[in-house]
């Protein structure tokens, strides 16, 4: 099989990107560590047009060399925000109608093959540190836990694989 030329893939230029419809969904990093893993993220993002990447506490923020590294340049295509605290950006998405999800390992969690997105609704899905996860704080605000089920010997996921799971499984569902 011959691979596509990247001139063949069509990709949208940045203006017109900005300007398509985007799934209803804002990422939320609740202090995230890693600039590699911030710009991942932002790559990410960009492959399924989500609306936009919020940046809280301690997540460094664009522009940063390291940050490119991983994003190519998604950090100038996909919108994002930096709140100083995770409570004040959960605040503030909640206000404006988001649904807000934590994407974690947590009890009464409800498992990624199970959720089903309305198709009426916004979301907030927050992802949370490389070692601690997302704050108890947090935790004591969401609307709702989503747990990616795992099969294997390790405890969790890099945060950036979680989010390509869970950044697809609701692109599939919402728009598939
Ligand atoms: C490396 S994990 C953090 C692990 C940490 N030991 C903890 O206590 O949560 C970083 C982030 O990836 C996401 N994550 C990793 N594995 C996950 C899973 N199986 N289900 C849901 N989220 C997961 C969560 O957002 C988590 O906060």
């Amino acid at each position: 099989m011959r691979k596509l030329k990247l001139e063949e893939l069509n990709r949208a230029d940045i203006e017109t990107f900005k300007a398509q419809e985007k799934l209803p969904v804002v990422v939320i990093l609740d202090n995230v560590r890693s600039m590699h893993n911030v710009g991942s993220i932002f790559r990410t993002a960009d492959g399924f047009a989500l609306e936009k990447v919020v940046l809280c506490g301690i997540t460094a923020q664009p522009p940063h060399r390291e940050i490119e590294k991983t994003a190519l340049g998604a950090t100038q295509s996909v919108d994002w925000v930096h709140f100083t605290d995770t409570s004040s950006a959960v605040q503030s998405f909640k206000q404006l109608g988001y649904e807000i999800i934590a994407i974690e390992q947590a009890e009464n969690s409800t498992m990624l093959n199970t959720f089903k997105p309305d198709p009426t609704k916004k979301y907030a899905l927050i992802f949370g540190n490389e070692v601690d996860g997302v704050s108890d704080e947090v935790m004591n605000i969401i609307d709702s836990c989503i747990e990616i089920p795992q099969f294997g010997t390790k405890h969790s996921f890099n945060i950036v694989i979680s989010a390509g799971i869970v950044f697809w499984d609701f692109f599939a569902k919402l728009r598939l």
